[in-house]
């Protein structure tokens, strides 16, 4: 079996079976005896309906049980992405857990709100640093989305750079400790009053608190500035062949092979290369077993022109990968079923 890491990562474009190879693959780890944390990225949820966690609660790491997908699998203990719950446990820990309970925060820590891919970072890293498990396997979300994930972490740098401090000044709140007195020469003093009047000027006009709202989630925000930050560090776990483990999900399509190589180039300065093409829903296996009936020659042709296509996806694929590995379609319809076939296929 190719050898785990504490991290392992599976990315790919839409609908190739990101989720359940992901899944197939935390079973497989389990039933060797790993303690595993699958967590889902993705906001549709679609982990939740092949582990039965309907009615879980969403940024809580559950256990699953025996009865989920046999022995060992309570080996695996499951997350759905919560970036509100991530975003006030780090608060909390870094004791600067009041007044995040904002609208605006709300708004940007709901799925798709802009926070998603920096609090699944917090959150990733948060996991490795309790070392309860042996492994973390991440289940991302489709194609750009995964680079917005990747890039999250230099975005929230430049977010908390010196220019963040200014408009603290500007507005003129204080934003470090109580004692601080922001310098106001008489310049930016009439700046200051100058946005001021414009605040207050927003707020009569949008009837609401807004202006104070916005004001407390930036400096909500601001506050926990060092957490965010410090989530670069998960960068360089990503980057560590002996750390990582990258699975980059494509099918036995030529679309979607080439969809993959993009999505790879985007990724490529956050991968190591030893990284692997997973290619999922694989005819192959059953293609060598067909013997079709010598006398139906257009049967022996189909045979021969899938094997043949698949051939070729194979060797456009394995260039730059450590090894393309190759998953058969599953026949049936249970995602269930799926994962626990999938999970015999990594042996
Ligand atoms: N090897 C396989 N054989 C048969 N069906 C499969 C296989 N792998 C995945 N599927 C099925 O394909 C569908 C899509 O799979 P999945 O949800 O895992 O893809 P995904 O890449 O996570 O999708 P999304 O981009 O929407 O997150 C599901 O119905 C799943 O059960
Ligand atoms: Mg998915």
């Amino acid at each position: 079996m190719i050898p785990s890491k504490r991290i392992e990562i599976f990315c790919g474009t839409g609908g190739v079976g990101k989720t359940t190879l992901a899944t197939s693959r935390a079973l497989k780890l389990a039933q060797s005896g790993k303690k595993v944390l699958l967590i889902t990225i993705d906001p549709a949820k679609r982990l939740k309906q092949i582990l039965g966690l309907e009615k879980a609660e969403e940024g809580q790491v559950i256990q699953l049980s025996n009865e989920v997908f046999g022995p060992n699998s309570d080996n695996i203990s499951a997350l759905l992405m919560s970036p509100k719950a991530t975003l006030q446990r780090m608060a909390n820990l870094s004791g600067a857990g009041e007044g995040l309970d904002n609208p605006i925060i709300n708004i940007l820590t709901r799925p798709y709100g802009g926070m998603n891919e920096i609090m699944a970072i917090i959150e990733v890293q948060y996991q490795l640093s309790t070392n309860s498990f042996d492994s973390i396997v991440l289940d991302t979300p489709p194609g750009k989305h995964f680079i917005d994930f990747l890039e999250s972490t230099q975005k929230i740098y430049q977010f908390f750079d010196k220019s963040f401090v200014d408009i603290f000044k500007y507005l003129g709140k204080k934003f470090t400790n109580e004692n601080e007195k922001v310098k106001t020469g008489l310049l930016s003093l009439l700046v200051q009053t100058g946005v001021k009047k414009l605040l207050k000027y927003l707020g009569k006009v949008t009837g609401e608190d807004f202006v104070d709202e916005f004001i407390d989630a930036i400096s909500g925000l601001y506050r926990n500035r060092m957490a965010f930050t410090d989530a670069l560090a998960f960068q360089e776990h990503l980057k560590k062949p002996e750390e990582s483990n990258w699975f980059l999900v494509t099918s036995v399509d030529q679309q979607k092979v080439s969809e993959a190589s993009g999505l790879r180039s985007g990724a490529q300065k956050f991968m190591h290369k030893d990284s692997y093409l997973v290619v999922n829903k694989s005819l192959t296996p059953y293609l060598n077993a067909w013997q079709p009936d010598g006398s139906n020659p257009s049967l022996v042709k189909l045979r021969d022109s899938m094997k043949e296509r698949e051939n070729a996806i194979k060797g456009m694929a394995t260039e730059g990968y450590k090894e393309v590995l190759f998953f058969p379609e599953v026949l049936g319809t249970e995602p269930k079923s799926h994962v626990n076939e999938l999970a015999q296929s990594w042996s």
